[in-house]
This record gives C-alpha cells, structure tokens and sequence, in this order.
C-alpha cells in the first residue's frame, strides 16, 4: 500500500448540503486532485453511462439505467480513511454504514487485510481409470501443467503474477471423476478472464497425466485462497451495555438458525453490494462467493460479534473477495471516479475495505434491531422517497446524521 495522503472520511454534515454543494466538496478533494478531470466532469453532470457506451458493453441494448450514488462516511481501516462510494437504490444502506463506521471510528476503526490475490481454476475430468492414483501423476506433471497454464497469460505472467500451485480431488472414485484445480495469481485484476485462460491451455495437459475425459474448464466462485478478514472494536462508552449485549445475542441468534443467518448475511452484503457495484465489481460473483462460504460446513453468519470484558463489543468478519481494481467493469466513467474516490492502490486494498463496508452494514443492522427496530429509521427514509414523490418542494431531511 501506498502512504499518499488521503482525504478524510469524517465530512460533518454532509447529509444535510444541497447535492451541488456535495459535489463541489467532493471535486475539490485533495485540492482537486483526487479525481481526474474526467471524473471530475462525470460527477459535475450528474453520473450516467452514455448510452452507446452501453451499446458497447452488453447486447440489445435498449437503454441506460440509473442507480443513486451515495459516499459511505466515516471508514478508517487500518489507520486509513476511506470513503466508499455505494450505489444502491435501498434507503438506509449509505446512511447505516456510515453510521455504524462513525461508531467503530470512535473505538479506533477497523482492522483488516486481505490475501494475497490467487484465485482458483477447475479441470474437470470424467472416467479416469485409477481415479485415487490421479493426485499423485497430477503431482508428478505440476511443474507442466503450470507452464502451460502461464503460457495462456504472457503479459499477467510479465506484471509478476501467474500459475502458484495445483492440487487435485477426487470426487467420485467409482466414476472416475476428478477435479484439478489450478491456483493463479492474478495481480489486480478480479481475474475470471485469466483464470478461465489458464483452465482451457491446461487442461489437455491435466488430461494426458490422469487418463480422463476432459469436462468443465472455468473458475470456481468460491475463491479459498482469496479472502478478506476485518474485525473492529466498539467501545462500551460509544455502543452501551445494554445494545453491545443485544447485538451479541443477535449474532448468536444468526449461529443458531439458518433463516435468521441468511437476512444477517443480506445485512452484510447490502454494504458490499453496494460498494461493489459502484465500483464496477462482479457482485454476483462476490454473492455467490460469500454465500458459498457461509455454508461451508452448514450455513452460517459471516460476521460475529461478540461483548468484550469491558462491556463493549467485539465484531469479526471474513469472506472470500474476489475484486480488481483494473480491467472488467472498473473501465466504465462511473467504476473509474468511484475508484479514484475510494483510492486504493491494489485489490487487495479494496477487497478489505469492501470486507469493512460490509461488517459496518452489519453492525448498523444489528444495531438497529437490537434498539428500537429497524422501522423507524428505515421508515423515516422511505417517507422522504414517497414525499419527493408526491411534491416538488424541497425534500424533508431524514434526521439520520451519517
Ligand atoms: C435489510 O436490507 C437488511 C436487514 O434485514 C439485515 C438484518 O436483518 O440483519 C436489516
């Protein structure tokens, strides 16, 4: 990581400036060298994705749609302010995560870091004769089997990235079927394109050494090797005694059943989800990522939390994130200017502040649940949605500080 100066993430008020004001404040960060000066003109015309650019990136294109583009607040990872652009239609998330970032703040911020970035490539075979003696000739063929993988990825293989290791499972031993995966390392890049490279100029590589018939060749979304970890400490003079406890016994209510799991883990990932979209990431595949995860060994909450001796709060989450900050959907106007604001200088970086954007979206959850309910303040922001709806004057604030 970099040491260049960065912007505050604490921006007191800003909720309640008219948008022009927001924008200006945002154009002019770091003396108006955050953003580049296309970013800068995005911004000031209020977003958006010209629609022959879209007709570029997808087909039977008909039109654009727009989606709001909120700054999350507060973030402080590892002594580093962040802010996070989330673009999400749901009233709340931008508000709650910043909310939830201002108290963790308050405790010191997040703690987080992020594995290297390998992500994984699997070979399938069917009907190899001698399926439990597979591991050992695809042991005994590595170091061929990795140089035709890093044949297939020149220039990866030129930035300092490439095929790192192999390994190979047997999955049904009466049919012969086995799986040979292939981890990569694939620099900044989220890295599907690559790794799907590798999968396709291995594969007749891996065929000859087990015997089999060659199937599926394609990345595995449950990226093992390439997860995100951050934990952060609420002191009990910032969350109280009563919601640190509320918000543990929440937690454990996530442990102990798979329904309420699953809306604890939609909590996390409204944050992530946000963020990722913003930022041009494959949130489908991050959803199918974490959600693969939790339910490694039966479905489980991704984030904890638990009281600390001293009555406050302790939250810990780890998933598997599989980002780029180059290449994929981070070319777009919008993916760049939110890169340039979240300013991160590798997907490693990112991948821990998305794993913090989300453990923030939880605690706020959580917080909310465990107090007064989720109603009110979620109400109250819908009201302002329904109230532009039906007025032209100036909208009703929601009273929420982020
Ligand atoms: C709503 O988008 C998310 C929550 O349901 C998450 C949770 O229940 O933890 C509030």
């Amino acid at each position: 990581m970099d040491d260049k100066p960065r912007p505050t993430s604490r921006i007191a008020g800003f909720y309640e400036r008219p948008l022009a004001e927001r924008v200006a404040h945002v154009a002019a960060l770091g003396d108006g060298a955050l953003l580049s000066a296309e970013s800068r003109a995005w911004l000031e015309r209020g977003g958006g994705l010209p629609v022959e650019t879209a007709d570029r990136m997808s087909e039977n294109v008909v039109a654009t749609v727009g989606l709001p583009l909120g700054l999350a607040l507060n973030l402080r990872i590892n002594q580093r302010d962040y802010l996070v652009p989330m673009a999400v239609e749901e009233p709340s998330v931008v508000a709650a995560a910043s909310n939830a970032a201002r108290l963790v703040r308050l405790g010191g911020g997040f703690a987080g870091e992020a594995d290297p970035p390998v992500m994984t490539a699997q070979i399938q075979l069917d009907d190899v004769v001698d399926a439990a003696g597979a591991p050992a000739r695809v042991a005994a063929a590595r170091a061929e089997i990795l140089a035709a993988g890093d044949a297939a990825i020149p220039r990866m293989v030129a930035r300092g990235g490439g095929c790192r290791d192999l390994d190979c499972r047997v999955l049904d031993p009466a049919a012969g079927v086995v799986v040979v995966e292939v981890h990569v390392d694939v620099g900044d890049a989220m890295g599907a394109n690559l790794v799907d490279a590798v999968a396709e100029a291995a594969a007749p590589v891996v065929a000859r050494a087990t015997g089999g018939r060659v199937g599926l060749r394609i990345l595995t979304n449950l990226p093992l090797r390439r997860r995100a970890r951050v934990s952060c400490e609420v002191p009990a003079d910032v969350i109280g005694a009563d919601l640190a406890d509320g918000i543990a016994r929440a937690s454990r209510f996530a442990e102990l059943d798979v329904a309420r799991a699953a809306t604890h883990n939609k909590g996390i990932m409204n944050g992530i989800d946000a963020a990722a979209v913003a930022l041009g990431q494959d949130w489908r595949a991050l959803e199918a990522g974490a959600h693969a995860y939790a339910a490694l060994g039966g479905y489980r909450p991704l984030a904890t939390w638990q009281c600390t001796a001293t009555g406050g709060l302790v939250g810990r989450l780890e998933l598997p994130m599989a980002v780029g900050v180059v290449g994929g959907g981070t070319r777009t106007p919008a993916a760049r200017a939110a890169l340039e604001l979240v300013a991160v200088s590798s997907a490693q970086e990112l991948a821990m502040v998305l794993a913090a954007a989300g453990l923030a979206s939880n605690l706020a959850a959580l917080r909310a649940l465990a107090g007064e309910g989720i109603q009110k303040g979620h109400m109250k922001l819908h009201r302002r949605r329904v109230d532009d709806d039906q007025s032209t004057e100036a909208p009703a604030r929601a009273g929420v500080e982020p």
